[in-house]
């Protein structure tokens, strides 16, 4: 089966109508385009849950900051569209930003509270809100049976199960393990933006949060360990951190002083033209005797 591209809501109703005519389990793959190898283990990932893959392609202009990317983000299309033929998946769903947003649009999602307005949702004010509104419109769009999100965006993946299940939105939000280049940089559509010489600074990132995560796991005391990670980053070549923080997996709280349960370490950094994000799960090691 070859790829299929459709651009209005109505062309990819009538595909996914077509599959549950047929019993057919359907997921989606949310994407604001440039594929990368991380996408398509996203796509090869959800394969076990459903029959048919639909991807979709829209760079949400409602999830950008005024001072932010929106303009220069990267728009692939033929390049992605290659990528997805190749990769089996059956329906690229491309809409433009008439389609998603007609004249007279007025509807907002809004998710409150400790899931938004930390980490990313600090420095980068309604970016969630905007997530929230384009994430809601895309499943009841399709109406898949899951859909599933990369965990390098693991903040983005919490509010999203927050507003599906709030809204008593039918399906199920899986999370995909984050994919690494072989210097452990997490992939992302924004490391397109580095130079040569910013690329090879890059893995930093991955290298500070290991190291955290190292020693929180066997109970180190926080506060100096995020002190020498702030440092490690800055005098690698970042210009600024937006954030560098260990919390609590499931409920994004702070962890103060010691990792008692299940936590992750939160990084943000700003890198020439690129904020680079990433985060490392952290369990901690249980000592005894
Ligand atoms: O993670 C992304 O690429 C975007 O935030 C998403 C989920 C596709 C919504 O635009």
């Amino acid at each position: 089966m070859t790829l299929k591209t459709v651009h209005s809501v109505a062309e990819l109703r009538a595909v996914v109508a077509g599959w549950r005519a047929r019993g057919l389990r359907v997921a989606l793959v949310p994407t604001m385009g440039a594929l990368h190898a991380g996408h398509i283990s996203l796509t090869d990932h959800v394969r076990n849950h459903a029959d048919r893959v639909i991807v979709s392609i829209f760079v949400n202009p409602t999830q950008f900051g005024p001072n932010e990317d929106f303009g220069a983000y990267p728009r692939t299309l033929p390049d992605d569209q290659k990528m997805l033929d190749a990769a089996g998946v059956e329906l690229c769903f491309a809409p433009s930003v008439e389609e998603m947003y007609p004249d007279g649009f007025a509807t907002r999602v809004s998710v409150d509270g400790s899931f938004t307005n930390v980490l990313c949702g600090a420095s980068r004010p309604g970016h969630f809100d905007g997530v929230a509104q384009i994430v809601t419109k895309l499943l009841l769009q399709a109406l898949p049976d899951c859909a599933i999100f990369g965990q390098k965006d693991y903040q983005q993946l919490m509010v999203i199960r927050r507003f599906t299940t709030d809204l008593n939105i039918p399906v199920e939000i899986i999370g995909a393990p984050i994919l690494r280049e072989d210097d452990g940089l997490a992939m992302s559509s924004r490391n397109r933006y580095l130079t040569p010489e910013e690329r090879a600074i890059a893995p930093t990132l991955d290298r500070v949060l290991g190291e955290i995560t190292k020693a929180a796991a066997r109970g180190a005391e926080i506060a100096p360990l995020l002190a020498k990670g702030r440092e490690d980053i800055l005098n690698a070549g970042f210009k600024s951190i937006d954030y560098l923080e260990i919390r609590d997996a499931d409920t994004l709280e702070r962890v103060e002083d010691r990792v008692r349960k299940s936590s992750r370490v939160f990084v943000a950094a700003h890198l020439g033209k690129a904020r680079l994000i990433d985060n490392h799960a952290i369990d901690p090691i249980n000592i005894t005797g």
